[in-house]
């Protein structure tokens, strides 16, 4: 692939001499294992995974088959026909006989401040998620509805997300980044009557007014009809901003208090849906995502289990559990499976982080893992880069040889942040799994396993069990054979947690994965093979970027900015960051009667964090005169990632440009924002 993470990307041999070792190292009696198992779990999909869902999930009702449909017509399902419930899994029977878990910890939870923090038993959040599976109840949500939750990272999330798959209905988390206008279309796109959110939340000392955007985005004439209520969580924060009273808010948290801790779990299909989750595409308007009840919770818990190195707790832990921190946020499809569903199905306990890395300094990773004695810890690239950036000082004056297994998620991870994390964090001693996998396949697919696979920097190394990961020819869409290859990710068989549709379109849901390569589910992604047989994501080959693990579709970004009244075109490319692993460059042309100026690019970057979010925040913005345009009217947007990435000596060919001038004039206004 010829983006400009592939080249970044290239393993640098200066930095390999260390890899290179523990690749030798690990190469073990483990290691053989694992090419065994590997290859039984493909040969026999069906009795793989019936196997695993019969010996770690408890069923109402079994299942008949395992696996049916295909790829082909998106008809796949897994253990159709078994009644099963998610929460149970999750919950109650870690609280009854024989686990007998019901006093240990399930949420470890830390709030914005370091000395804020909760420890919740699973008896606890048994009785918590009882309460709120009441409270929504008794306000008419009934199985099959659509609840969104709009939350900050307290256990009410959590508590809010259990109950959902208690009774059935289905919860639609929206990331509490996203703007009014962004969680407007969520719901009126999942037509969700219900909303869940909270009268505010904290980040790095500030206050997030959640409840305030909601209400705008409920406000919203595409909203008004559709929201019944919205339920405040408005205990946390004293005096929540903004709090007004009218006939669709409920004061949830005293309704919820209110409730008997008891409630019945709702007996489920496997295929029900369990929740939606929204996600960018390189088209049209974000698409949600549906993943299902029994093939969703056995693939989140058996990933969970194998990517780092966790037993299932079966018994009362003699203080000898695992204690597992994933700081992602639950807002994204890696909290839903790594910090809810994954690590409690497993009945270990589980972390929910509300802060940031660098809030009230840059030590508080590594001070959460000293006073939680954290063993297992999970975050992004773009995070390990920004703290790097700080040195080693911070690091160092904690102890953490608690840690046993470091992961990483999101985007590939450069040799150097890995090296960092591997040694300075991880002591050298700690396995450093990167795992691979997307919104859509639900768990890893592609991963390392802690003392099973040898880790190589940079890479995501080997398929996860009952994953079968193909290299294409993107031209022929032929299977490359030779081990060492470079091409397009699929996987051809399919697997338990991969989603199922897209809501309310799944000609789309066609269209985008199963259409590009008959037969094969298709990831979006390039990949190298190398010559170990290990697999090197070399990025999106599509028009999705990856900024700071966040996944934003260049078609959103140039949708806010054509609706600004002054933007008669816009272009959206990504831009190498060293942080965020990628940045946003938008090129506009104007409207006419607007005119260039510091003022217009202000409050364009202001339309963007509007229609999105924060976090979707443009990086440049270039007004210009012209677009290089092939002669059919074609953005040529090759040309335009060059330009932005200041590679112009590989700029390719250009003669197909309408007017190749602009090419000079859009690098020299490049260079100067640089
Ligand atoms: C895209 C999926 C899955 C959780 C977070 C992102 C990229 C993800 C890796 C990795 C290289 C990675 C891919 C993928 N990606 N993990 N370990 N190495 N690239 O989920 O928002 O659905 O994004 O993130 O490009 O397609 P998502």
């Amino acid at each position: 692939m010829s983006s400009p993470e592939a080249k970044r990307l290239k393993p640098n041999s200066d930095n390999m001499s260390g890899p290179k070792a523990i690749y030798d190292a690990a190469t073990s009696s483990n290691f053989e294992l694992y090419k065994s198992d590997h290859a039984a779990s493909i040969s026999d999909i069906s009795s793989y995974w019936s196997e695993l869902a019969n010996s770690k999930l408890d069923w109402y009702a079994p299942f008949p088959n395992a696996v049916s449909g295909s790829f082909e017509d998106g008809s796949v399902s897994w253990f159709a026909g078994g009644k099963i419930n998610v929460c149970y899994n999750a919950v109650d029977r870690y609280c009854n006989a024989p686990y007998n878990r019901g006093g240990e910890t399930a949420i470890i939870w830390e709030g914005d401040e370091p000395t804020d923090t909760k420890y919740i038993t699973y008896l606890e959040l048994q009785n918590n998620v009882c309460r709120v599976a009441n409270a929504l109840k008794a306000s008419g949500v009934s199985k099959g509805d659509v609840v969104t939750l709009y939350m900050p990272m307290i256990p009410e999330l959590t508590y809010t997300m259990l109950a959902c798959a208690r009774i059935g209905a289905v919860h639609s988390v929206i990331f509490a980044g996203f703007s009014a206008d962004a969680i407007a279309d969520r719901i009126e796109g999942a037509k969700s009557k219900w909303v869940v959110t909270a009268s505010a939340g904290k980040r790095g000392g500030r206050d997030l007014p959640l409840k305030n955007i909601c209400d705008a985005a409920v406000k919203k004439e595409r909203c008004v009809g559709i929201v019944e209520k919205v339920f405040v969580f408005d205990g946390m924060v004293p005096n929540g901003s903004g709090w007004i009273e009218e006939d669709i808010h409920v004061r949830f948290s005293d309704l919820v208090d209110c409730q008997r801790p008891v409630c019945p779990c709702e007996w489920m299909d496997a295929e029900d849906p369990l929740f939606i989750l929204y996600t960018s595409g390189s088209t049209g308007k974000p698409k949600g995502l549906v993943h299902t009840t029994g093939g969703y919770a056995l693939y989140a818990m058996h990933t969970t289990a194998k990517s780092f190195g966790i037993a299932q707790q079966t018994g009362p832990s003699n203080g000898n559990a695992p204690v597992y921190a994933c700081v992602a946020d639950a807002g994204w499809i890696t909290g839903h499976t790594y910090i809810v569903y994954g690590p409690l199905l497993n009945g270990i306990s589980t972390f929910m982080f509300e802060s940031t890395p660098m809030y009230p300094d840059c030590g508080r990773y590594w001070d959460m893992v000293q006073r939680h004695k954290i063993s297992v810890f999970y975050t992004a690239p773009t995070a390990i880069r920004s703290l790097m950036r700080f040195g080693d000082e911070a690091p160092k004056k904690y102890d953490l040889s608690s840690l046993k297994v470091l992961g990483t998620v999101g985007e590939p991870i450069n040799p150097a942040a890995w090296q960092w994390y591997y040694e300075l964090i991880g002591n050298s001693k700690c396995a450093v799994v990167d795992t691979y996998w997307q919104t859509e396949t639900g768990g890893h697919v592609i991963t390392n396993l802690p003392g099973v696979t040898p880790m190589k920097p940079g890479s995501c190394t080997l398929p996860c069990y009952g994953i079968e990961v193909i290299v294409l020819d993107p031209v022929t869409g032929k299977e490359i054979t030779e081990t060492e290859a470079e091409g397009v990710l699929v996987i051809k068989q399919p697997w338990p947690g991969m989603a199922r549709t897209c809501l309310g379109d799944h000609q789309r849901y066609l269209n985008v994965y199963m259409k590009p390569y008959p037969g094969y589910y298709f990831a979006g992604d390039g990949c190298r093979r190398d010559e170990h047989g290990f697999i090197w994501i070399t990025g999106r080959v599509d028009d999705v970027l990856n900024v700071s693990g966040h996944r934003i579709g260049t078609a959103e970004v140039e949708s806010a900015l054509v609706a600004h009244p002054a933007v008669a075109q816009a272009a959206v490319v990504g831009i190498p960051h060293e942080i965020k692993g990628q940045g946003i460059c938008c090129f506009t042309t104007l409207a006419e009667g607007f005119a260039e100026s510091d003022e217009l690019v202000k409050e364009l970057r202001n339309a963007v964090r509007t229609h999105i979010g924060p976090f979707a925040t443009p990086d440049m913005i270039i007004p210009t005169s012209a677009l290089p345009m092939t002669r059919s009217g074609k953005i040529m947007r090759r040309i335009l990632r060059k330009i932005a990435a200041g590679e112009l000596d590989t700029l390719g060919d250009t003669s197909t440009l309408l007017d190749p001038s602009v090419v000079g004039t859009l690098s020299e206004k490049v260079e100067k924002l640089r």
